[in-house]
């Protein structure tokens, strides 16, 4: 029952889907017969991938489209939503997954550089869920909200502290919104974050043709969570070919291990405690 959404008959949104994570759940969705809208910022782009989308539908062209969207611009996202709303009737899959890195953004970096990052990051997902979320839950069927997180809003390592900020509020949003709609009377939209591990895209590729050894590929990291949805789990929490869900917890034990045993801030990275740490994971 909990899988229905992902079916002929239903249709998916998904932001940032004119490549990586995006791209690779937009095809996997098609291949399942679902109509397909992907959103992204640049129409040529938005064209080669929904010409790839359509090649695996076997509805073709007439289930995919491609729509020129900022996530960070409201108005856009409303746009967005009506658009799909008139054209496939309504939303059942709706995938927050637009997203940016930007190399500036230390604690003093460029002001424009932190409030991109917030604006598509963060603001993205909230806007697609406050635009996305009432008529999906007025449809009465079974839908998902899936946001893009990243293990770097949880273990918020050292380096990039306006991304980790932007996944980090993107974490708490996402839990926030998996309560009130568990709470909600016949509600049948589940909230789900998705934590991609170490993936070969364009965002990652940096000049790099080939995938290094230890990222997944976007197909791998969308068949993970497909079978995760299907389990109904919230967090899903993706592997790859350097980190195990065993490193992984551990990481995240011993970042909120740092409150809770009153460690300096990120002490993961601070010289007095680097020992303790090594000592913890070969525990
Ligand atoms: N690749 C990884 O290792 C990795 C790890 C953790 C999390 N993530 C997250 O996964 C998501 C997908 O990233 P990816 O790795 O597939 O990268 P990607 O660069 O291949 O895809 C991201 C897409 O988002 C689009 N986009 C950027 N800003 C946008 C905006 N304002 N509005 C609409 N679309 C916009 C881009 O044009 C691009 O097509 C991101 O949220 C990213 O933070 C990726």
């Amino acid at each position: 029952m909990a899988y229905l959404a992902f079916a002929p008959q239903s249709v998916a949104v998904i932001t940032g889907g004119a490549s990586g994570i995006g791209l690779a759940a937009a095809k996997r969705f098609a291949a399942l017969g679902m109509a397909i809208c992907i959103a992204d910022l640049d129409q040529e782009r938005l064209d080669g991938a929904v010409a790839e989308i359509a090649a695996i539908s076997p509805g073709g062209l007439g289930d995919v489209m491609g729509i020129e969207c900022d996530v960070s611009r409201r108005d856009q996202v409303e746009a967005l939503e009506a658009e799909v709303r008139d054209i496939f009737g309504g939303t059942d899959v709706l995938m927050n997954n637009a997203g940016i890195e930007l190399p500036s953004n230390a604690i003093d970096g460029p002001f424009e550089n932190w409030q991109r990052l917030l604006d598509v990051n963060l603001w993205g997902v909230i806007n697609g869920t406050q635009v996305f979320a009432p008529g999906m839950i007025a449809r009465k069927r079974r839908g998902y909200i899936i946001n893009t997180g990243s293990k770097q809003g949880i273990t918020t390592p050292p380096g990039n502290p306006a991304y980790n900020v932007s996944k980090a509020g993107l974490k708490a949003f996402t839990e926030a919104l998996a309560h009130e709609l568990r709470q909600r009377e016949s509600c049948s939209i589940t909230a789900h974050l998705l934590i991609p591990g170490f993936v070969f895209t364009g965002m990652t590729a940096r000049g790099r043709i080939e995938k290094p050894q230890s990222a997944w590929t976007p197909e791998q990291t969308v068949e993970f969570m497909l079978e995760k949805l299907a389990a109904d789990d919230f967090y899903i929490l993706c592997p790859d070919n350097d980190a195990p869900r065993a490193l992984d917890e551990k990481r995240i034990a011993w970042a909120a291990g740092d409150i809770i045993e009153n460690r300096p801030a990120l002490s993961r990275w601070h010289k007095d405690h680097a020992e303790a740490f090594k000592a913890f994971l070969e525990k």
